[in-house]
């Protein structure tokens, strides 16, 4: 298959948000170096970070102007020179810059192959949200059958994820959404869901757990939700992963742990994890795959858009209106 110069591609050009964010047409073909695999894009998934990237709210994110996108599958159409596998016609998904785009090179080490049976449209989600919601369940969050979880954005990707998962573990899940999204959490096996705009989410947790608080909490809310996730925890056992912040950034003093929350407060980030704790990432996909296998994680059906619809879909994203995972056709 012969590999063009230059394709089309999503550039951001500024960081005031994605409606500075654009369709080029004479993007260069990256070359993968060395250790890469350049990948023909197949489907693009589309991410709260996309969002943040956008926004220049990303911790250490790219600098305008850049290819926006960050999680791709597709087919492996060339490999760099130290590259043993996986070879020209895999079909494989992963994470690396400029996704939105027809081509992307990823590290050939670190991409996923398409689970046998899957088309590349179906795995968008296996390398952010699936392994995202499983480590803030069970290396971090120590989930245990019968504990309750609170999972805030249940509707979302990542959010449909952890329901499914921790379903899956045998926990009573609690999750939050807009109040249109309820039934979608709901068929997913949560057994509660409170309306994420509620003002007193604490009390409510409260409720349902016969006043002793949520084991569990899956932080991604942010803002103003953060102290009610907080609050929303059982004192001294009590576990807050923290992994987003969609409402906005939050402080937490040391004044706060002692005589407020005597919770334990964990941060996730999975790029961070990958590197800085292999193995127990290595544990994360390992399990994730045995997931597949065994019926457990099944194929997404992510809600798909022409890649020039784009900032649109980050603008839907923004604006709460989502349900589910997204995904931009090139
Ligand atoms: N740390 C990591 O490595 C990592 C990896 C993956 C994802 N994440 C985080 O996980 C979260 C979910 O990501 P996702 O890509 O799966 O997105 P998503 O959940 O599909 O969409 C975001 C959802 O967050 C909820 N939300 C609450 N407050 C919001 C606000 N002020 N503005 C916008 N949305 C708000 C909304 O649901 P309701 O309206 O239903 O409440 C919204 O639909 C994000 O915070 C993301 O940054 C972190």
């Amino acid at each position: 298959m012969s590999i063009p110069a230059t394709m089309r591609a999503l550039q951001q050009t500024s960081l005031k948000g994605p409606q500075d964010m654009r369709l080029i047409t004479d993007a260069p073909v990256p070359r993968p170096g060395r250790d890469e695999v350049l990948v023909r894009v197949a489907a693009a998934g589309v991410n709260f970070a996309d969002l943040s990237r956008a926004c220049g709210t990303f911790g250490n994110g790219p600098q305008p102007p850049y290819v926006a996108g960050f999680e791709a599958a597709g087919e492996v159409v060339a490999v760099g020179e130290a590259v043993t596998g996986p070879p020209p016609g895999t079909w494989v998904a992963g994470v690396g810059d400029g996704a939105f785009a027809e081509y992307l090179t990823l590290p050939a080490a670190a991409v996923m192959p398409v689970p046998a049976g899957w088309s590349a449209e179906q795995a968008i989600g296996l390398v952010v949200n699936w392994p995202t919601a499983l480590a803030a369940l069970k290396p971090l969050g120590r989930v245990a059958a019968g504990q309750t979880v609170l999972i805030h954005a249940a509707a979302g990707a990542t959010g449909q994820a952890a329901v499914t998962l921790a379903k899956h573990y045998g926990a009573i899940v609690v999750g939050t959404a807009s109040p249109a999204k309820h039934e979608t959490v709901l068929a997913l096996g949560a057994d509660h869901v409170l309306d994420s705009r509620d003002d007193d989410l604490a009390a409510e947790v409260r409720r349902l757990t016969g006043g002793a608080g949520a084991d569990l909490v899956l932080e991604s809310a942010g803002g103003a939700t953060f102290a009610a996730s907080l609050a929303a925890a059982k004192p001294v056992t009590g576990r807050v992963v923290v992994y987003g912040l969609a409402g906005g950034e939050a402080a937490l003093t040391n004044w706060e742990l002692v005589y407020r929350y005597q919770v334990h407060v964990v941060g996730l980030n999975l790029g961070v994890l990958s590197q800085a704790a292999p193995g127990i990432f290595g544990e994360v996909m390992g399990e994730l795959s045995a997931l597949v296998a065994a019926g457990v994680v099944t194929p997404a059906r992510p809600v798909a858009h022409d890649l020039a619809d784009g900032p649109g879909v980050l603008a839907g994203l923004a604006a709460r209106a989502t349900v589910g995972k997204l995904a931009l056709l090139p």
